[in-house]
């Protein structure tokens, strides 16, 4: 006799594009409550194991899905991908099928989005993209909620880029249509992405000015993403993000950052220093945004996982 139970697909969370706009709002909810109970965490991670497997390096990834996990109850194994199999000799078929057998969910932060996709193809487990080239999605995840924090409902907001239309300035062209906020993006000439690679809801322009003018959100990353270091820097200077830039957006503008900062580069230390900065608000968002995350993933996967 065969197994008839029909069981609901696996929870990934990959790509903010491919998730529906009602579930990424009740993910933000979720965390809203996750963070109110900070100081007593609901163990509803009991029994459960993550994955956590890196290529690249990391600080607020890794210290928050690791702490997420503790804090609910589960437990963490970290892995480098040079530590495993993967990528040698072993098939991402084999390892994914692996991985469902010895844990409750995989994160992982690898270059190549595309072996993250088949991983997940692969696994019966939730897979979530920790960080590709292609895409940021916990990030963006925290960064919403930090926005919504700080300014409330982020519909009709002006959110301004800076600098490189790299994976996290990607992420945040999906959110954009979803939770219907503007967003701008402005990038110099010698660098300016491909029009059939830039979502056509987004404004991209070379004017850094016109940019910041009137925006809720001013946003920049590093110039050099990890894994392309030597890339020309000068172009990016009048892209800078200073207190003058900040001076034409709204009186209340908040100044953000996903972090690391290369101070003195892409944002001088005064706009660090000043009260519009919540980059270390945004930092701890990663925490309770990952809380969520796992929460929902982990909601549909056969385990058991009690919400508040
Ligand atoms: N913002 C971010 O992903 O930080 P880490 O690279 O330190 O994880």
């Amino acid at each position: 006799m065969t197994d008839q139970t029909v069981r609901p697909p696996v929870r990934h969370f990959i790509n903010l594009d491919q998730i529906p706009t009602e579930t990424l709002q009740s993910i933000l909810t979720n965390a809203r409550e996750l963070k109110a109970q900070k100081f007593s965490p609901p163990q509803l991670f009991a029994g459960l194991s993550l994955a956590m497997i890196f290529d690249k390096k990391s600080t607020r990834t890794r210290l928050s899905f690791e702490i997420a996990m503790k804090q609910l109850g589960g437990h963490t194994i970290v892995m480098t991908k040079d530590e495993m199999q993967l990528g040698g000799a072993e098939s991402i078929e084999d390892t994914a099928k692996v991985l469902s057998r010895f844990v409750d969910g995989v994160m992982i932060r690898l270059s190549n989005h595309e072996t993250v996709e088949e991983l997940a193809s692969y696994a019966d487990i939730p897979v979530i993209n920790a960080l590709t080239d292609a895409s940021h999605p916990c990030q963006i995840m925290a960064d919403l909620l930090t926005i919504e924090e700080k300014l409330g409902d982020i519909k009709g907001r002006k959110i301004a880029w800076f600098g490189d239309y790299n994976n996290v300035a990607k992420t945040f062209a999906q959110a954009a249509p979803k939770f219907g906020f503007d967003l701008t993006v402005a990038v110099p000439p010698p660098l300016t992405p491909d029009k059939k690679n830039v979502a056509t809801t987004i404004t991209l322009t070379d004017d850094p000015i016109a940019a910041a003018k009137d925006a809720d959100v001013i946003v920049t990353d590093t110039w050099v993403s990890m894994g392309q270091e030597g890339k020309q820097i000068d172009a990016f200077i009048p892209y800078r993000v200073t207190p003058d830039l900040m001076a034409k957006a709204k009186p209340h503008a908040i100044f953000m950052h996903c972090m690391p900062i290369h101070r003195g580069e892409e944002v001088t230390d005064d706009v660090l220093a000043s009260p519009a900065s919540v980059i270390y608000d945004e930092a701890e968002n990663r925490l309770h945004a990952q809380k969520a995350i796992l929460a929902w993933c982990f909601e549909h996967s056969g385990v058991n996982v009690q919400h508040k």
